[in-house]
């Protein structure tokens, strides 16, 4: 949808040779949009920005409220920092015009596989309607603090929002999209926070206060605070396991942000649906089940599909995303090298192994002794674990 006639013909000359694969339809105005999403439900919808009337964000912020499972893309010509934050809530990412066809095509082909693993369409819809996520309150506060402070070094707000899993996706979601012109993709929050600046952290950072509607997710069996120590603990050793694997800082940075974010699909699910996941943590308990098992029976997904769901429409580098997604079934990947996924995948199981059970812990927190085989890294287990115990003391 774009109100310029001429950039709306030029884009459907680029996507015709796509017409054999994708119905599209080319409108000029938000009105007509939503017209004809009455009567045809679209898996995609890609928007301008400025526009007379009513603008991209708030055009995609109608079309999150009727049809939340919609994946929706913002096509913007302008980079104004004002209008960022507006987009970065309504639109799962942003694009900058001109955008070539690969990369519109690859675009539109990745988000639209990514919900094959979701049964239900419920999920999809929340997860669709998702533009933040719960942060840990102290941290916050901390984090609002540091902002406050003029002196405040950029290292320093990268290093407190490496620390809490929402700011991170938020962060990483923001950096990612290609609204900044940014060329390569980026994985680490500090490289994140030096690109973005302080200014643009700090807007963050308060307008997500203003929706935090997700106060309490405690419940028995499943406390925020040990699922963000868990987390932090796996972020930490998949960045040793890295390092003892000699990984470049790429791979790096991909291990420790998917560490970090690797059970955020557990937050989805505990903090939108908190009486079927207290059912999932009762199936745990009462009938020894496993995690991904138990929210399989209730959900139709797992959290590590809800996870890797969520940060892949949000735009997240694709290594980070597969590390999320098969955290727990790491040979589905089928790449026979050391990648961010393995280094998650034993980061996590080691953690559990060490520390014992986290928020919505189980049995299938093990590690897949076949799959370390295969990549050839099952003798590397002796050397990661003492590499994680030194990083300890
Ligand atoms: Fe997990
Ligand atoms: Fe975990």
């Amino acid at each position: 949808m774009d109100d310029e006639v001429l950039v709306l013909q030029g884009l459907q000359r680029m996507l015709r040779p796509m017409r054999e694969d994708w119905d599209m339809e080319f409108v000029e105005s938000p009105e007509e949009a939503l017209a004809r999403m009455k009567e045809v439900s679209f898996d995609v919808v890609l928007s301008d920005m400025r526009m007379p009337g009513m603008n991209g964000a708030e055009f995609l912020s109608e079309v999150m409220g009727a049809y939340p499972e919609t994946i929706r893309f913002i096509l913007s010509g302008q980079v104004d920092p004002k209008l960022v934050f507006m987009c970065i809530g309504a639109a799962h990412q942003v694009l900058t015009k001109p955008c070539d066809p690969a990369t519109l095509k690859s675009v539109v082909l990745r988000a639209t596989k990514l919900g094959a693993a979701l049964q239900s369409d419920t999920i999809k819809q929340i997860v669709g309607r998702m533009d933040r996520l719960p942060s840990i309150p102290a941290l916050y506060v901390e984090l609002v603090e540091l902002m406050h402070d003029p002196e405040v070094s950029i290292d320093d707000v990268g290093t407190l929002i490496s620390k809490d899993i929402a700011m991170t996706a938020k962060v990483l979601k923001l950096v990612n999209s290609a609204f900044f012109g940014i060329q390569r993709r980026v994985a680490s929050t500090a490289d994140a926070a030096s690109y973005l600046g302080v200014d643009m952290i700090r807007s963050l950072v308060l307008s997500i206060h203003a929706f935090s509607q997700f106060e309490s997710v405690d419940m028995e069996g499943f406390c925020m605070e040990t699922l963000w120590t868990h987390s932090v603990q796996t972020a930490a050793a998949a960045k040793v396991i890295a390092r003892v694997e000699g990984a470049g800082k790429q791979l790096y940075d991909d291990a420790f942000a998917a560490g970090m974010l690797h059970d955020v699909g557990k937050l989805v699910l505990a903090a939108n649906f908190q009486e079927q996941y207290r059912e999932v943590l009762q199936l745990i308990k009462n009938k020894n089940m496993g995690c991904c098992t138990a929210e399989q029976q209730v959900f139709g997904a797992s959290h590590a599909d809800v996870g890797g769901y969520l940060l892949g429409l949000w735009g997240l580098p694709a290594p980070v995303v597969d590390a999320i997604a098969l955290h727990h079934v790491p040979d589905c990947l089928g790449q026979a090298s050391f990648t961010p996924l393995a280094a998650v995948h034993a980061a996590n199981a080691l953690v559990h192994r060490t520390r014992g059970a986290g928020a919505g812990a189980s049995s299938e927190e093990v590690l897949d002794l076949a799959y370390l085989a295969e990549l050839g890294l099952a003798e590397r287990l002796p050397e990661w674990i003492d590499a994680m115990k030194q990083k300890q003391t």
